[in-house]
């Protein structure tokens, strides 16, 4: 068993400590948030992801988890991973402080002979610099290996302890061996490459998925003009494994602290070298686009939206999480603000300071009944399961105009139409009513659900 430290306590830093806790290593998390390394401390559990609790509870109780708000004049540790936030700046570069910070207290505290395992997502080129500063400021021997993170916000335990791949990168194989060896045990490929292969391994995975739902979406605008229907366009593609069912799912695009960060950054560092990423750019225009979709669809249907009164079901960037960073939700919700209607917000799952810290002009309301009184159009932008059965009877009742645009395409239309709704989309127009039913009359299976998400006709 190895000694490991863990520098930055946050999503996927707490992560990789409790779970190789778990596995049996001795790990040390550090932390410049002393309130965040009390609670772990005590086993309580500073962030909400599923499993988390459980693993860093056991891992105090057993003694094979510690924490420090301040770094020891000495880290014993074989392993050292860096996990701190790299956000993006407002040029689109990444904000590398904290990396460096964690850097230049590293320095002199390493032990001779340990690894420095980044895990941080980093522009490329920037394990090479860690390693060149640890070297001139106090750690001569350092090496550096790159190991980027795929952690799924709300899966992020078992993407870490059963993961699909994992991927180093080193320019020293001695260190890159070393490595692997704490990941001996899992059932997973181990792909090893040079560094900047590894960083950018990073980036351009990120930036494939959000191309692929920002694919869909186009394909979703087009699907509305020609009549197609975009869930099942999607299904028929994603039985080709080569394309691959996964993340093809159609709405208002993709959002949270990842995708918008990575698909900016790295078209920030294109740009800076003289490469025009275009695609990149359209991935990230088209995603701006389905946000303004929903606008003109209700505008469509209620003209101006100044004066107008609209609940938006969802405030994370995605169910199972309270994360709000970069949420397509709120993205709708403060266009609709700015436009000048009435937006209410509903999502008890998260906070409502935390949504009237960032946007105070937007009002959350934690009764569904009460938000949709007198309103003109509910807006479901987040799929959580409770909104996939609505109580649309009464729903209709109260609201000034039935009106739901689904951002998510996760509702029934038939149901909802015949709750004595008006149901809007993304990319199937025929649910919108506005199709040509060939095979009215004849029976058949209702819609069902896959996955509480892609419709697909059971008996077709
Ligand atoms: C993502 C990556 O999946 C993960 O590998 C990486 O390490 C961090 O970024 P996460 O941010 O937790 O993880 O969210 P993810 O589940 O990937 O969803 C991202 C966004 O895309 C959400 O806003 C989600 O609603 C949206 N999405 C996802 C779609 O709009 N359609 C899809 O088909 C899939």
């Amino acid at each position: 068993m190895a000694e490991i430290a863990v520098i930055g306590c946050g999503q996927a830093g707490l992560v990789v400590a409790t779970a190789f806790a778990s596995l049996g290593h001795q790990v040390l998390g550090i932390d410049i948030d002393r309130r965040k390394v009390e609670a772990c401390s005590r086993g309580i559990c500073p962030i909400q992801e599923p499993g988390l609790d459980a693993l860093l509870a056991d891992g105090v109780q057993s003694g094979r988890l510690t924490f420090l708000a301040e770094y020891p004049d000495r880290i014993e540790a074989d392993f050292v991973f860096i996990a701190v936030d790299t956000p993006t700046l407002p040029s689109g570069a990444s904000d590398l402080r904290a990396l460096k910070s964690a850097t230049n207290s590293l320095a002199p505290v390493l032990r001779d002979g340990a690894v420095v395992v980044n895990k941080s997502t980093v522009p490329v080129g920037t394990c090479d610099e860690i390693e060149r500063v640890l070297r001139t400021s106090g750690a001569p021997g350092a090496t550096v290996v790159s190991n980027p993170e795929f952690l799924q916000e709300g899966d992020a335990v078992r993407n870490f302890t059963r993961p699909d791949r994992i991927v180093l990168g080193s320019n020293h194989p001695a260190s890159l061996a070393r490595v692997s060896s704490l990941y001996q045990d899992f059932d997973a490929p181990i792909f090893a490459c040079d560094v900047r292969t590894a960083e950018m391994i990073k980036y351009a995975s990120n930036a494939f998925l959000a191309m692929k739902i920002s694919f869909i979406n186009e394909i979703a605008s087009i699907c509305d003009v020609l009549g197609a229907d975009v869930s099942h366009v999607a299904g028929g593609m994603g039985l080709d494994p080569r394309i691959g069912e996964k993340f093809l799912r159609a709405g208002i695009g993709w959002g949270g602290s990842c995708f918008p960060k990575d698909v900016t950054a790295l078209e920030y560092a294109a740009s800076l070298h003289g490469v025009r990423a275009q695609l990149l750019r359209g991935v990230v225009e088209t995603n701006r686009d389905m946000r303004r979709q929903v606008i003109r669809k209700l505008r469509a249907e209620i003209g101006p939206i100044e004066g107008a009164r609209v609940v938006v079901l969802g405030a994370s960037f995605k169910p199972h999480t309270s994360d709000i960073r970069e949420s397509p939700a709120l993205e709708v919700a403060n266009l609709l603000r700015f436009g000048g209607a009435e937006v209410l917000v509903v999502d008890n799952h998260v906070a409502p300071d935390a949504v009237t810290a960032q946007f105070p002009h937007l009002t959350v309301a934690d009764d569904l009944l009460g938000a949709a009184d007198g309103a003109d159009a509910l807006v479901l932008a987040t799929e959580w399961p409770e909104f996939l059965e609505l109580p649309l009877e009464e729903l209709a009742r109260v609201m000034r105009r039935p009106l739901i645009v689904d951002g998510r395409n996760v509702l029934d239309d038939r149901i909802v139409r015949a709750a004595g709704f008006v149901y809007r989309c993304i990319g199937r127009p025929g649910a919108e009513g506005g199709g040509i039913v060939i095979n009215e009359g004849i029976d058949r299976e209702p819609v069902h659900l896959r996955n509480g998400r892609s419709p697909v006709l059971a008996s077709d």
